[in-house]
């Protein structure tokens, strides 16, 4: 091709993306696809930075044949629907817990790669480093790390004010054990502390990970997940008010009408979206397809229109009345699934999609 074209073909293509994402209107309860990440990805965070752009961090993504826990950070720029790589996080990392406050991410551990164990294929094992991230700037700081005996991955995040709060998660996971966390923790980011709560809200009723969380009006939302392994899949809610820490953790009576965990799901207004999931006995390839919205004000359940891509192992950002959803695993993580004879026991994806509330 002559290099004339090609730029001709090139200033079309990026014309023909900026134009698709812009003339698509977000008609209620629809799927809208975007550009996909530049690489298959699961058991990333994702979150926004501001209104404009959306942060992709640390996963797992394929090496050959195999995959591997990774330290990329992609920005996604919503007007124009592109991608971008940004300053890699200092350490290799998947389900990791990150925050956005006063326009800078935190990154509070996570899960790394552990030592390798005879005949277990995955140990990936918590990490007590934090860093915030300067999106201006590009760079990384390191912060206090986690206090010892409260490092963990894939916990419930929320931010209030200058607080991040963490809730449950998990110290391990490998291929036929994983723990359950109920802790709660705090870090101060002007202080640059990590705090315990008042003993009444210092634990969640019961150890929970993989699931969704919001702070909505105060409250902190503990959302669906599961308990140790894949298939013990939950569908409570918890809620703590932050402004009277002493009155403790309550259950709300509105549970999921299908209990998941490896969800994914975020908050617009007063509801919660929650989003697909794995653990699921009835499905050929393990994952539930199901759209749920808690409506924080009734505190009862809604069934919407199900995932047009079901996945599971991703983070779901709203950016005002859109819920974005990228990659994720296209089936349960070590489940056998067939196709054409061969046995698949994983499939990531780079899928992206947006789902207009
Ligand atoms: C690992 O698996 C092999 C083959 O199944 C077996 O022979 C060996 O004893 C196992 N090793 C450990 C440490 O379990
Ligand atoms: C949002 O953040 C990105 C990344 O730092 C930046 O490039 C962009 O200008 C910001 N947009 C707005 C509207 O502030
Ligand atoms: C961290 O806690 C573990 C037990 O949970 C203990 O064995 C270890 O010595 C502690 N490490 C430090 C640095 O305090
Ligand atoms: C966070 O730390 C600052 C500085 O030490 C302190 O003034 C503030 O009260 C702390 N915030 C909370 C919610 O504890
Ligand atoms: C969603 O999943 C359920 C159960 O696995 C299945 O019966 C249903 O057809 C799926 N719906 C869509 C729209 O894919
Ligand atoms: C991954 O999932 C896609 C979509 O369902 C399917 O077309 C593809 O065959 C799968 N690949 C593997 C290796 O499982």
């Amino acid at each position: 091709m002559l290099v004339s074209q090609a730029i001709i073909s090139l200033a079309f293509l990026s014309l023909f993306r900026i134009s698709t994402a812009k003339s698509q209107a977000c008609k209620p309860n629809t799927w809208l696809n975007l550009a996909p990440i530049p690489t298959p990805r699961q058991e990333h965070s994702t979150i926004a930075i501001n209104d404009t752009t959306i942060a992709v961090i640390g996963g797992i993504i394929p090496i050959g044949n195999i995959f591997d826990t990774t330290d990329v950070m992609q920005f996604y720029d919503i007007p124009s629907n592109t991608w971008r790589n940004m300053a890699p996080t200092p350490y290799k990392v998947n389900h990791p817990n990150v925050a956005v406050v006063d326009g800078k991410l935190y990154l509070l551990g996570g899960l790394i790669n552990g030592p390798e164990i005879p005949n277990v294929s995955i140990n990936w094992v918590a990490s007590a480093d934090c860093y915030v991230y300067d999106p201006a700037v590009d760079v990384w700081r390191g912060l206090e790390p986690m206090p010892n005996g409260t490092e963990r991955g894939s916990a419930y995040v929320g931010v209030h004010g200058e607080m991040v709060y963490l809730a449950g998660g998990m110290t391990v996971l490998q291929p036929t054990y994983q723990d359950s966390l109920a802790m709660v923790t705090a870090f101060n980011t002007t202080s640059g502390k990590w705090q315990r709560l008042p003993p009444a809200a210092a634990d969640i009723p019961e150890g929970r990970q993989h699931g969704v969380s919001s702070i909505i009006r105060d409250t902190f939302y503990v959302i669906g997940g599961r308990w140790f392994g894949q298939m013990n899949v939950r569908g409570t809610v918890f809620k703590l008010d932050l402004n009277n820490q002493a009155a403790g953790w309550q259950t709300s009576p509105g549970y999921m009408p299908v209990p998941r965990g490896g969800l994914c799901g975020d908050a617009v207004g007063n509801k919660v979206y929650t989003f697909g999931g794995e653990g699921n006995p009835n499905s050929i390839n393990g994952l539930f397809n199901d759209t749920e919205a808690f409506d924080t004000t009734t505190q009862q359940w809604t069934k919407l229109v199900p995932m047009a891509v079901p996945r599971h192992g991703t983070h779901a950002v709203a950016v005002g009345n859109k819920v974005y959803i990228p990659g994720g695993g296209l089936q349960q993580d070590g489940k056998p699934v067939v196709i054409n004879g061969a046995v698949h026991l994983f499939n990531l994806s780079a899928h992206f999609d947006t789902y207009c509330v």
